[in-house]
């Protein structure tokens, strides 16, 4: 039996948790109950990361306590994750007593170890808030290029890097005024100390093989740079025990939350936390997303060493979500929070799709809407639980039978596949793992049709028969629902209720059951409903577009001067000059491709009536033809026909935006007709 430590990322106590959160934590809950049912002795601990000036920042826009927001929060995520079945042995919060003592502790042997240096460090403070800005709550002058406006870090007119401090005419995003430069001591953890540590660490058994190239790559090639681990107060967080008025940035607490909420899971269950962080023989896994590798491999092992706890058997990376090929985006409402997935659909189909995605490398995994409703339907649905709606009513009564039938040699080699199936698991290939499995319903499902228990049902002197079949099918089934009970543990449990035996163990899947009468079969998974995804998706732009309005009301917009910067407003002209222009609203009644025309399409434009206008508009790296049929534009009405290569072009549609597959047409608001000027 082994002995694991498991952890998600902590989660940052700023913001809920949406289904990109979920990658991981659903993730990492599969490859722990996978290990339970393997019978080892394996624990997931994860808590809400609660430090830093982005809490601060939203407790003073909210009116209330840094307390009040990390507790409601706190409160909002674990509900969020028991929604979907998301099961924490504990879940903590880096604001604890634990946590501070343990960060004391380590800060010790950080500084024992030689390995803290103080160093002073120039930053901007507001004097209206009374805070220090990290570089992203100042924006200013490029001192490269001169452009207005410009993020504290990098100039996004000429790309130039800078410190904060460099800017021209900084001004602070919080309060709109001019910070102040001071200068503060800091303390930094010299990393390149922990070189040795780290490097030796570093390996293909503690990390994916791209990392490691990565790291060795990158990181290791120079000398590791010093990182900043204290903020002068105010700050929400631990103040540090030797340097009065100053606090532990975030990112050194964050991670001792881990062994902090293991200590008090230890304490809640009798054990001790050397047992588990100073003990050689437990291994203690990490599931992390790409964006925080630095953290857990360079930073985090300098810090445990230091601490003198055990380093990690395996660093876990996964890469980001996007939804049908794109970033999650709020107004296309595929930012789609726990809660707002939970109000439409059932998170057995989330747990099942990730699983099916899921593999042991860093790619990025792409919900598919469409697939995900396609694939859930067509192989847990249908190849699955049909397996059992189909056999479980007619045993109702009799019970399975006595002795386990000549099937073919189905279940032995359903219960040799059990081994690969585990390897799959236990590698974090729960892709091949859930291929292995409907490859085995795609045999249990034949043996099914060909004995069609609902035809033998009909002949009484067929009873025995049935009742065979009945019993082969739905041992079967049960073996499925075990491989798969670290997917869906949610329908293995009902699983688990018609079979009237816990399926908690991958080892039941070894013996068939017989001679037992089952409970009423109760149906397990509703087919999914491809109109509920399409409700759940226009929630979110619902919610994005009121989230928009009350940005408006506040006056709070984030517009970049970006398009004003690259094309400046022309020369004045005069009202008779405008009222010359003959702007029309039309209908584009036929949209085709231009052959051999690289960025033209081809449009006909109705201005009501019989009158029409053809029209070449370059827009086709941005529509397709068949999206613009039956839309409403804005048509330049009177402008003189121009010959083109490939035709007379009678006006020209209105569009927004830099070019190429960025142009956006002008379309009216609902109302308005064809032919109606524009003015
Ligand atoms: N608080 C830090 C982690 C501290 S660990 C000591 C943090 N929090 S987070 O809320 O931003 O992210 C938590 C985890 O979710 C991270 O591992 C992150 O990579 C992951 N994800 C957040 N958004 C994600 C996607 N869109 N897709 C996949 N995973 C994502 O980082
Ligand atoms: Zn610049």
């Amino acid at each position: 039996m082994r002995q694991i430590l498991v952890t998600s990322a902590l989660p940052y106590a700023n913001g809920h948790i949406h289904i990109g959160h979920l990658v991981e934590y659903i993730q990492t809950d599969i490859w722990v109950r996978f290990q339970k049912m393997r019978g080892n002795r394996c624990i997931y601990i994860c808590a809400d990361d609660t430090h830093g000036a982005a809490i601060t920042l939203r407790a003073q826009a909210e009116k209330r306590s840094e307390i009040d927001v990390i507790t409601e929060m706190s409160q909002a995520h674990q509900a969020d994750f028991a929604g979907f079945g998301i099961e924490f042995d504990q879940y903590g919060s880096t604001h604890s007593d634990e946590n501070r003592a343990l960060c004391a502790d380590i800060w010790e042997g950080l500084n024992k170890a030689g390995l803290i240096v103080t160093e002073d460090v120039e930053q901007f403070f507001d004097t209206e808030k009374g805070v220090y800005l990290a570089d992203r709550f100042i924006r200013g002058t490029c001192p490269n290029c001169g452009s207005k406006d410009q993020p504290g870090d990098n100039c996004s007119k000429c790309d130039a890097v800078y410190e904060a401090t460099e800017l021209i005419d900084p001004i602070s995003q919080i309060s709109n005024s001019t910070p102040e430069l001071r200068r503060t001591p800091h303390k930094f953890i010299d990393v390149e100390k922990a070189r040795d540590t780290i490097a030796n660490w570093i390996d293909d058994d503690t990390l994916p093989e791209q990392t490691v190239n990565q790291l060795k790559g990158s990181y290791l090639h120079e000398p590791l740079k010093q990182k900043d681990l204290s903020r002068p107060g105010p700050y929400f967080g631990f103040e540090i025990p030797d340097f009065e008025g100053n606090y532990w940035y975030v990112w050194y607490d964050a991670p001792i939350g881990y062994i902090a909420t293991t200590h008090q899971w230890c304490k809640a269950n009798g054990e001790e936390l050397d047992a588990w962080w100073r003990n050689e023989d437990c291994e203690i896994h990490h599931f992390i997303g790409k964006d925080i590798t630095y953290f857990h491999t360079i930073l985090w092992p300098a810090m445990l060493e230091a601490g003198d706890f055990q380093l990690p058997a395996k660093v876990r990376i996964h890469g980001f979500l996007t939804v049908d090929g794109e970033k999650m985006s709020k107004s296309k409402g595929t930012f789609v929070r726990a809660t707002s997935y939970l109000d439409h659909l059932d998170p057995t189909y989330l747990r099942y799709y990730y699983a099916t995605k899921l593999n042991s490398r860093i790619e990025d995994i792409d919900l598919n809407l469409e697939e995900f409703a396609t694939r859930v339907n067509s192989e847990l649905v249908g190849k699955v639980v049909n397996i059992a709606s189909r056999s479980a009513k007619f045993v109702a009564k009799t019970g399975l039978s006595d002795t386990y039938p000549d099937d073919g040699g189905l279940f032995e080699k359903f219960a040799k596949a059990g081994d690969d199936i585990a390897a799959h698991y236990e590698a974090g290939d729960f892709s091949k793992a859930t291929r292995a499995i409907i490859e085995l319903a795609d045999l249990a499902n034949p043996y099914v049709e060909e004995n069609a228990p609902w035809e033998l049902k009909k002949d009484e002197t067929k009873a025995q028969e049935l009742q065979d079949v009945c019993t082969v099918a739905l041992n079967l089934f049960r073996q499925l629902a075990i491989y798969l009970g670290p997917v869906i543990p949610g329908i293995t449990e009902k699983v688990s209720t018609l079979f009237d035996e816990p399926l908690t163990s991958w080892d039941q899947a070894k013996t068939p059951v017989t001679g037992k009468t089952l409970n009423k079969f109760k149906h397990l998974v509703q087919r999914v409903d491809p109109a509920k995804i399409e409700a759940m998706i226009e929630a979110g732009k619902e919610a994005a577009a009121a989230e928009a309005k009350l940005n408006a009301a506040a006056g709070s917009w984030d517009d970049s001067s970006d398009a004003l910067d690259a094309e400046p407003i022309q020369p004045e002209i005069s009202f008779d000059d405008f009222a010359k222009l003959d702007l029309r609203v039309a209908r584009v009644v036929e949209a085709n491709e231009v052959p051999k025309a690289n960025k033209l399409v081809q449009l006909t434009l109705s201005l009501g009536g019989d009158e029409t206008r053809n029209v070449f508009a370059g827009i086709k790296a941005a529509y397709k033809p068949e999206d613009l049929e039956g839309k409403l534009v804005v048509m330049v009405a009177n402008l003189a026909p121009r010959k083109m290569k490939f035709g007379v072009s009678e006006g020209m549609v209105i569009a927004a935006g830099p070019g190429k597959d960025e142009i956006y047409l002008l379309s009216p608001d609902s109302g308005a007709v064809p032919g109606q000027r524009v003015s």
